[in-house]
């Protein structure tokens, strides 16, 4: 791997930096990461860096992922600039994103976003009558969570199973730091070649990764050699168009023009979003088996007659309203050339239209599971 922004390349068959541990250290800021590198104090600081420092003041208050703690592998003086890379975050128009493989998601992880994101699990318990997952694993052992965001799943995982470790990667350091003692937090890019030892996991769960993955061919293949035999990949999807069954979703609604340019934006990305339709091929394709779907639909807000998706469409209209910006912002403005005045107003408009209960909007939504069969022909 050439890339120097690669983790993996830094450690033995454990790549990743480890974010949380069983005892939350103390907090360690960017700036305190600088501190801790021997090279941060003769440095001059660019004009990029001095506006992120800016940037990073102005929100200070609001920043509670100053919190998260690291784990003692961040504390050696040779990781220190690894502590900084990942610690830091990039600022656009007014909304915080990674910084480590800068550009390589597309939403923001500040607060305001991060709450939404809390939202959509939420709404994910309310679907499956509070199921984490559906697959027919009776007490997991052992259970990777890709792409865990602010690690929620993850957590509430590890409080239903004591006995089981759960780890869960993200690009962004925003878990919290008083997680239960089996809950692990690791900062690694899974578009990378994974590094977990192989045949280890009882399931590995892939949440809203969409607009995330070039190639989810790839990614399902590394979470099938990842799998112990017997083991069960479990990945949860939806779509970002919001359709109708009776027409009120027409071509020209605001709601139509947003998922058409969204998927448009992240194809040309190489990212797409439309992932959910192609999932259960794509698994059976990896070599699962028994794979399968289950469909539902999150309604745009509360028009449903029947009592169940009224209460989820209220909390997608809070998701999709608390969200939209940030869903809109980044890919709008540097792949689409929008300004961010215009993404405002599109954000607004879509506001508006969740008020609209004349208008029977719905997301689809999936969850697809599958088996690693036990015995198996091996392949890699
Ligand atoms: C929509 S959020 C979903 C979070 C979580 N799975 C959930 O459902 O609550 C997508 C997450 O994937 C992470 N992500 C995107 N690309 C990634 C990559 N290449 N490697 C690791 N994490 C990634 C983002 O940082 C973000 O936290």
């Amino acid at each position: 791997m050439a890339d120097t922004n690669n983790l993996a390349e830094l450690g033995g068959d454990h790549p990743s930096v480890h974010l949380s541990t069983a005892e939350p250290a103390p907090a360690v800021s960017s700036a305190d990461a600088a501190l801790m590198d021997p090279d941060a104090e003769d440095e001059e600081l660019t004009s990029e860096e001095e506006e992120e420092e800016e940037a990073e003041e102005e929100h200070h208050d609001n920043d509670n992922d100053r919190d998260s703690a690291y784990g003692e592998s961040l504390q050696a003086s040779d990781m220190a600039s690894i502590t900084s890379e990942i610690t830091k975050h990039r600022y656009e128009n007014g909304r915080r994103y990674h910084a480590y493989r800068d550009g390589a998601y597309w939403a923001p992880n500040d607060e305001v976003h991060n709450e939404q994101q809390d939202m959509a699990h939420h709404l994910w318990l309310l679907t499956f009558d509070d199921k984490l997952y559906l697959s027919p694993i009776a007490t997991p052992q052992n259970v990777l969570d890709i792409g865990t965001g602010t690690g929620i799943w993850a957590i509430d995982m590890a409080d239903i199973f004591p006995a089981a470790t759960i780890k869960g990667v993200d690009l962004s350091p925003i878990q919290p730091s008083w997680i239960p003692p089996n809950c692990i937090f690791e900062i690694d890019d899974v578009t990378l070649p994974w590094t977990f030892h192989e045949e280890s996991y009882d399931l590995v769960h892939i949440r809203e990764m969409f607009g995330s993955i070039g190639d989810w061919d790839e990614l399902f293949l590394q979470a099938y050699q990842t799998l112990k035999p017997g083991g069960y990949l479990e990945c949860a999807e939806h779509s970002v168009t919001p359709v109708s069954d009776d027409g009120t979703v027409g071509p020209d609604h605001v709601f139509t023009r947003y998922g058409v340019t969204m998927n448009e934006l992240a194809r040309r990305r190489g990212k797409e979003f439309d992932v959910w339709v192609t999932l259960e091929e794509r698994m059976k394709k990896a070599g699962f088996v028994d794979v399968v779907a289950i469909r539902k639909k999150w309604p745009m807000n509360g028009w449903s007659s029947d009592q169940k998706e009224k209460e989820l469409g209220r909390w997608n209209q809070l998701r999709v309203s608390q969200g939209i910006e940030g869903f809109a912002m980044r890919m709008l403005t540097t792949v689409g050339g929008w300004t961010p005045a215009q993404v405002q107003i599109f954000a607004a408009q879509i506001r508006a239209a969740l008020r609209d209960r004349s208008v029977h909007g719905y997301l689809d939504v999936i969850v697809v599971y599958g088996r690693k069969p036990e015995s198996y022909e091996k392949s890699y």
